[in-house]
Formats: structure tokens, sequence, C-alpha cells
């Protein structure tokens, strides 16, 4: 059994969470968002390094078969797994690669190729100063001028109430090499945990609440994964940037959409300290402080250029990812919750049922309300029910897109009830939509029956060994998905 690699465990196989905020399509959004020049284009070469079981990094490469994808893990078990997904999708335009990037001499990163966006979610917190410094000199050494870096990590302030949590649960689960792995240490420190936490003065945070849930909430390999490392602490936005800064990059904006807008704090004299404060690290810091999350999500470059962001966000073409609710969404930034008149929201959903359209264009639906399109695109992108469209669809689902739904679906819909996110590669978006597993069963069984979508056969296609009642219950829940996703399916050509 493989054994930890400087103190992160590389036996256990992490959990699959597509993240849409990670991915090019996305980080174009932000940059046009903060009035950065950046374009999607059809031939990128990106990395997502610590790519885990590496459904991310296949799942562009299924969307964009220009595209050239390296993902890189130390973790062979999850090495493993990505290979092998991307051979039975039969993806030639991504590789695998098993390497711990605290080792990784100058010889092996020149092998690398020059990479337009490198994605490094949930990797930086977690990892020793040397990993941390391998990454670096990766950055500095392998990003073109003008690439993106993405970056998902744990923030200070709020990311310490959970620093006792990390340091009681790995020692409560004991020496992790000798007893099983980490995944046996994990469930071990989860049921000690639940034995003493009511009575030891822990600050109760969500993760200690998932934790405490009767049963946990948790599994014991993300257990293992997010606190059985040796080297886990959050940072601050400032250090981050520091760090980077010594790649060359520079800071461009955070994922949440909506952390652009005024009013953000929803409280007015927090609202007129962050307007005052300097834009940048100053700015970012007061947010930190002021909204209750403890996990940033930051996208920097090598080489801004800046553009006009009410352009830049006019001209992307937007599509409905869902049927849309009759009430206008509302979007909780964990501080505040907003929402729009409900003509205004009945006005854009009227335009996005129609389809595909540019911002500008829903704007104009009610141009007396005079909406900014970042504020348009917050509400509408943060609450999931929109998406870039960056190609036609008309010619159909890209192959290797629809070989990639079917390989996922074999894997891992489990009759539509696997767990995990996942998503559906999309040559259109460029990306995934975010899915379920019952979304994986229910694209893989359409797109074996043809045009016919008649929910009593679909939920015979999906778990042919149902007793009657089970049928039953999943012809309903085949009926209300087709009318929630079927038509988005089709927008975004992934049927
Ligand atoms: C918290 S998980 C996140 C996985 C993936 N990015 C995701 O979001 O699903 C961190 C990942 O980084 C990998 N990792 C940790 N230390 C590493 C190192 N030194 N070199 C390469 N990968 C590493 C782990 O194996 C794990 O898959």
């Amino acid at each position: 059994m493989a054994g930890p690699t400087d103190g992160y465990p590389t036996d256990a196989p992490y959990r699959i969470a597509f993240q849409a905020s990670q991915t090019p399509a996305h980080l174009a959004l932000v940059c046009a968002t903060a009035g950065m020049a950046w374009a999607m284009r059809d031939d990128l070469q990106v990395a997502d390094l610590g790519c885990g079981r590496g459904y991310v990094a296949n799942t562009l490469a299924a969307a964009n078969p220009e595209w050239r994808v390296v993902g890189i893990d130390h973790s062979p078990v999850q090495i493993a797994e990505a290979a092998m997904t991307a051979r039975r999708a039969g993806l030639d335009n991504v590789e695998f690669i098993e390497a711990d990037l605290g080792a990784l001499a100058d010889a092996g990163i020149a092998r690398l190729p020059q990479f337009d966006v490198v994605m490094l979610h949930g990797l930086w917190t977690w990892v020793s100063d040397a990993v941390r410094d391998g990454i670096g000199r990766l950055l500095l050494q392998r990003l073109r001028p003008g690439a993106l870096v993405y970056v998902g990590y744990n923030v200070l302030p709020a990311a310490a109430a959970d620093f006792a949590l990390q340091r009681l649960l790995r020692q409560l689960a004991g020496p992790r090499h000798d007893s099983g792995g980490s995944v046996i240490a994990a469930e071990r420190a989860m049921a000690r945990l639940r034995g003493l936490a009511g009575s030891l003065p822990l600050p109760r945070t969500a993760m200690l609440e998932r934790l405490m849930n009767d049963p946990p909430l948790l599994e014991p390999a993300f257990v293992a994964h997010e606190f059985l490392t040796d080297h886990w602490r959050p940072v601050f936005h400032e250090e981050l940037c520091a760090a980077l800064a010594a790649c060359k990059l520079d800071f461009v904006g955070s994922c949440n959409l909506f952390e652009s807008l005024p009013g953000l704090l929803d409280d007015p004299e927090r609202d007129r300290l962050l307007r005052e404060a300097a834009p940048g690290q100053a700015r970012e810091f007061l947010k930190d402080l002021c909204l209750p999350r403890s996990f940033r999500a930051d996208v920097f470059v090598r080489g801004a250029r800046a553009a006009d962001p009410v352009r830049a966000l006019d001209t992307m073409v937007v599509a409905a990812t869902r049927a849309l609710p009759e009430r206008s969404p509302v979007l909780d930034t964990g501080v505040s919750r907003a929402t729009w008149p409900q003509p205004l929201w009945e006005a854009l959903r009227g335009r996005l049922e129609q389809g595909p359209c540019e911002v500008a264009e829903l704007r104009a639906v009610r141009a007396r309300d005079a909406l900014h399109p970042a504020e348009l695109l917050s509400m509408l992108v943060g609450s999931a029910l929109v998406q870039p469209i960056f190609r036609a669809t008309a010619a159909g689902p890209a192959a290797s897109a629809a070989r990639f739904n079917r390989a996922v679906a074999a894997l891992h819909a489990q009759g539509g009830d696997g767990r995990g996110h996942f998503a559906l590669a999309a040559h259109a978006a460029a990306g995934g939509l975010p899915a379920d597993a019952l979304d994986l069963a229910l694209v893989s069984a359409l797109s074996a029956a043809g045009p016919a979508s008649d929910p009593s056969a679909l939920a015979l296609a999906i778990q042919p060994n149902a007793t009657p009642g089970e049928r039953e219950l999943l012809t309903t829940r085949v009926a209300a998905r087709l009318a929630e996703r079927l038509a988005a399916w089709r927008r975004f050509g992934i049927l």
C-alpha cells in the first residue's frame, strides 16, 4: 500500500466533485468582469495540478478535442483511475502524470508543455512548503504570456476556526501507515470525534457540524484528504498573492462574480469601508473578514491587459442550463440575499427560454432597469441557471464529448443512484454542465434511444432489474428530470 508523500496520503481516492468555477469557461467570465482581456481559444494547453481522479481534466479534454490537457497528481490510485477513464472515453488529448509536485526536477518541468491555463483546486493550503515551491517553479517556467492560474484554497481568517478540529482529527486517527491506510484511519478518527466533540470547546463550524451529523455527512476518504495531511494550513489572500507574484502572476478577481458588485456586504458602514479600501489586497482582506467563507477561489494572470468590462461581458453568449423557475432567483452571499423584482425576472426568463443570446440582448429586454452585465451574470451564473456558450451547436454533439458522457455513465451512474458531483461534457460550453448520477444515466440512455424520451422506457433502460415499485418511483424521477433538463441538454449540444 502506498504511504504518504510529504505528509499527504496517497492511498485513497478523493471524491469526485466537478467545479465549474475552475474551468476556463468560468475564468473567462471572471476576467471579463474584472476588466481584463482574455479570450477563449480552440487551442488551449491546460493543466490541473493535484487533479485527483481526473474528472475535470477528462471533461475538459472531451469537450475540447483541440485542447491539450495534462493532469498531475502524486496518488497512483487516482492517476490510474483518471487514465482508465480517458482510455474508456477514447480521449487522446489528455495525459495523466503521477508525480510529486514537490519533487519535480527542472528537467521534468521542462518536458511539460507551456500552459495557457493552470488550475489548482484544493492543493495549495494542503501541502508543505516544499510542494508549494515545486508548484511555484512549475508556474514560473511553464506559463505562456497571458496565461491564467486558478487557485481554490482555504483562506484566513474564517478557516482558522477549523485549525483545532484538524489537529484533533489527526491525533485521533493515530498512525495511519501501519493500520490499514488513511481511510481506516479517518474512520477511526471520525468515530472517536463523535464520542468526544460534545465535551470539547471546539468552534461549531460547518465542517464540525457535518462530521457530528448522524450519520456523518462527510465520507472517510474525504476526511483523509482534508484532515489527515501533515501540512494543512490556510493562508491570507495576501500571502497567496505574494507567493504567486514571485511567479510573475497578478491577481485578477474572485470566481464568485458577485464579489465585484457594489453593496456586497449589505451593511452601509462596511460597504463604505469596502468602497474606500484600495482595490486589490486591502479590499480583498476586508471581504475575507466580512464574508463568512473559509474557502476562496481566485484567478491570477501572467501579464494583464485591460479591457472594457461592459463590452467584454455584453458580447458573451449565455444559455439556460435548466428549466427556469417561476420566481426570481435568490443569490445568497452569506451576509445578504439578493433578488430581482418579479417583472424583471419574467422578462429575462422569457428571453432565455427562446434560446442562447448575448448578454447585451438579455439586458435590453428591460432597458429601464439599467442592469449592469456583471450583476446580471453574478445572479444567473451564481445560481447555476445559465452558463456561457462559446461554440455553435448546429453540428450536434462532439464525438469525444458523447464518448466521455457514455463512459462516465457506465462508470459512475449506478442506475442513477451513484454518489458524486459529476459533469456532462459539452463542446458548446467548452467544458461541462454539472450533473448528478441520474443526469449521467439519462443522457446515456437518451443517446442510445434516439429521439424517443418516454420516461418509463428510460427508467427500464437505467434500472433493468428494478422491482415494479422501484421502477414506478424512478419513472417519476425521470419525468421530472426530463422536464427540468432535456431542453438544456439539447441547447448545449449534449444530445
Ligand atoms: C483535496 S484534493 C483535491 C483534488 C482535486 N483537485 C479536486 O478538487 O477534486 C488534493 C489533491 O492533491 C494531490 N496532492 C497532494 N499533494 C501532492 C503533491 N505533493 N504532488 C502532487 N499531487 C498532490 C492529492 O493526491 C489530491 O488528489
